[in-house]
């Protein structure tokens, strides 16, 4: 939705280009997140010791245009020494007023900049504070939510009892009144070297770089180990650490570094030592010294606190040689499933261990029926393995898109197990599902790819897909490695059931080739720009099949309308006749996806209908396969696999074909217009 990144220096001399260059670099890291309008506020020239002024620099565009406007700024001494400074940066996905200077953040109280704030989330109640804060007399110039939070900072402070008030306790106050989503970072003239941030249902972190070791002998912090990318994710590990002690502080006044974001991918390339915030955190930086306090009247024990050590590459989450981001995770996907099974499966043994769920097994084996929940792309990877779970755990499996299921209230019991997919582990109507469930007493499970996000912290128990960080707003990796969680679920659920052991030796020496298949798929790139090359200049684009490839006709569908904004649609075959068979004729152009398993025989007669009516299909076939070529305009041979995996090996040519069709139309692939890779608002 947003992104929020802040760095705070302290006793640390850095120039103010120095400050500026980490701000922008920051917020090119969390570009993924929103890029429609960027801004900072740094403290401004100071004239004598007290004279304490804050100045913001917003634009339109991209960050890039923030940057260059930086420098345009010649008020501003860019070779100025600060020792101690703080400096706050946003790169917005606008929801409330269009992308422009004024709508973008940092918001602020007054033409005096006194309090100035960076937002991610949504403020729902933001009207009525906003009339009440312009009957006070404040005024306000922009059509955002975020700007009451500001304004009403400064409401506070001006009606504040006495002088004495902190700015931790300033903000304490403001949120108690703000209802919705947010993540904040606040900072002010009045408290210079402050720092206070704060969320509810917000993703933030704050990275810290000192030179004193952090350990548990000098600060009361548990350290807690995340291995991203390394196979087997303990659910249990990544939520918490067993045991620590709250945190009090960090820091004892010696120079130290703070580095607030909403991702760890902003924060990498400074330190691996982060912390995450949870709901009703206020955390303080004050003389240097982190501290975390908890809302007033927030119900529950205060949760345990620690440092993290991320052990996260940043080349991870640079582009390579790639054009595009999406197009390398595209390529990545012989790793990136090999990521998501490796210290999960053993091949010799034909088992499967997922540490996340083990605990929590013969729970889910009790369950009445399995719920799984997502939205986009993860409601696909629920689609694309509902047949097998249903196949190998014998029980009932329903997929649900989240906001739908919210919709109808629909009924949950206490012996249902939900599943919530999520890549971002932060989609806002994945979340309410998952709060949703809980409060029916039903055991939440999350297939998230993001350590520390809502989701993974929410649940009752989960596994992390471990695809590595995924930037294109285009979601492939994820979608491959949500697959395999999901398969080797089913057969970690099937383990002792003698009459399924076949089908599971099959499927797991399918997982173990999987990677080379995937390998082959990739290598017909050169074919499937081709064929871009003739379709890019259609409007339209139909994706046909059924089974066990009805998902990745949503999928492709999905992927082409999202970057390319062609118009496509994902047609189950079975429906053919019931409607879309209408839309068929020479110019409309059709792929369809027809491999050798049970639905061969059924998707031949679709395909019968469709040449019938003068249609050019394309067609995903598998190999060898003269019969189907012959039928076709253009064929698209895949390697075969067992057929419950042949749609991770279906969905990539589309994948790749969508990539080269949003390049020939000219659309910027990574960041495709009105959308953002985390979803953090209903
Ligand atoms: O982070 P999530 O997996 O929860 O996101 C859900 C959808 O917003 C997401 O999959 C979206 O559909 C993709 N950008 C499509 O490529």
């Amino acid at each position: 939705m947003c992104g929020i990144f802040a760095y705070l220096n302290y006793q640390v001399t850095r120039t103010r280009k120095e400050i500026y260059e980490t701000l922008v670099k920051g917020l090119l890291r969390l570009e993924y997140r929103g890029y429609d309008s960027a801004g900072i506020a740094v403290d401004g020239p100071k004239k004598t010791s007290n004279d304490n002024t804050i100045c913001i620099i917003k634009t339109k565009g991209k960050v890039k245009a923030l940057d260059e406007e930086l420098y345009k700024k010649d008020s501003l001494d860019l070779e100025e020494k600060l020792g101690t400074h703080f400096g706050i940066a946003h790169t917005r996905w606008a929801t409330h007023g269009e992308p422009s200077p004024v709508n973008s953040h940092p918001h602020r109280s007054d033409k005096g900049n006194e309090f100035v704030v960076i937002h991610n989330g949504i403020i729902t109640n933001y009207k009525e504070l906003r009339a009440y804060l312009i009957n006070k007399g404040y005024e306000f110039e922009s059509e955002t939510d975020t700007e009451v939070i500001p304004k009403l900072t400064k409401y506070v402070y001006d009606n504040r009892e006495n002088d004495g008030i902190t700015f931790s306790t300033l903000v304490e106050r403001v949120i108690l009144q703000l209802e919705g989503a947010f993540a904040l970072v606040f900072k002010s003239w009045h408290f210079p070297g402050e720092a206070v941030s704060t969320r509810r249902g917000s993703p933030l972190l704050i990275g810290v770089r000192s030179e004193q070791e952090l350990t548990t002998d000098n600060i009361p912090i548990q350290y807690n180990s995340v291995h991203y990318n390394e196979g087997v994710q303990e659910k249990n590990s990544h939520n918490r650490p067993d045991s620590s002690s709250p945190i009090d502080c960090v820091g004892d006044g010696r120079p130290v570094e703070y580095y607030f974001a909403s991702d760890a991918s902003a924060i990498i390339e400074h330190t691996n030592k982060v912390l995450y915030l949870e709901d009703n955190d206020i955390a303080v930086v004050k003389a240097g010294k982190l501290s975390i306090l908890r809302v007033k009247h927030q119900v529950g024990e205060d949760p345990v606190r620690a440092i993290m050590t991320l052990q996260m590459e940043l080349q991870q989450i640079m582009k390579g040689n790639f054009d595009a981001f999406m197009q390398k995770e595209i390529f990545e996907q012989p790793e990136s499933v090999v990521n998501t099974m490796r210290g999960r499966i053993c091949f010799d043994s034909n088992t499967v261990i997922l540490g996340g769920l083990k605990d929590h097994l013969k729970e889910i084996k009790r369950c009445r029926r399995l719920i799984v929940i997502g939205c986009g792309t993860s409601f696909h990877a629920a689609v694309a393995t509902r047949q097998v779970l249903e196949e190998l755990t014998e029980l009932s499996v329903m997929v649900e898109l989240a906001s739908d299921f919210l919709d109808r209230n629909t009924p949950v019991f206490r012996d249902d197990v939900c599943f919530f997919i999520s890549q971002s582990g932060e989609t806002a109507d994945t979340l309410m599902a998952l709060r949703y469930c809980k409060g029916q007493g039903a055991l939440t499970v999350g297939v998230t790819n993001t350590v520390g996000s809502s989701i993974c912290r929410e649940t009752d128990c989960g596994v992390h897909v471990n695809a590595g960080p995924e930037i294109g707003v285009a979601s492939t990796k994820a979608y491959t490695s949500q697959f395999v969680a999901l398969i080797m679920f089913a057969l970690m659920m099937s383990e002792d059931r003698l009459s399924r052991q076949q089908r599971r030796r099959e499927i797991i020496e399918g997982l173990r080739v999987l990677p080379e298949l995937i390998k082959k798929v990739l290598a017909l790139d050169k074919k499937i720009k081709a064929i871009a090359d003739e379709l890019y200049e259609q409007k339209s684009l139909l994706v046909m099949g059924r089974g066990f490839h009805y998902a990745t006709c949503l999928e492709g569908a999905l992927k082409i309308k999202e970057i390319t904004y062609m118009h496509s649609e994902g047609i189950l075959a079975g429906e053919l006749k019931h409607g879309p068979l209408a839309l068929i004729d020479k110019d409309m152009p059709v792929i369809m996806i027809i491999m050798r398993d049970a639905c061969y025989t059924k998707c031949q007669n679709a395909l019968q209908q469709v040449t019938a009516r003068s249609g050019r299909p394309i067609i995903l076939c598998c190999q060898d396969d003269p019969e189907i070529s012959q039928m076709a305009y253009h064929t698209i041979e895949l390697p075969h696999t067992v057929d419950c995996l042949q749609g991770i090996l279906s969905v990539i040519p589309l994948q790749l074909l969508s990539f080269h069709l949003a390049v020939l139309r000219g659309y910027d692939v990574d960041f495709p217009r009105n959308l953002a890779k985390s979803v953090t608002v209903e």
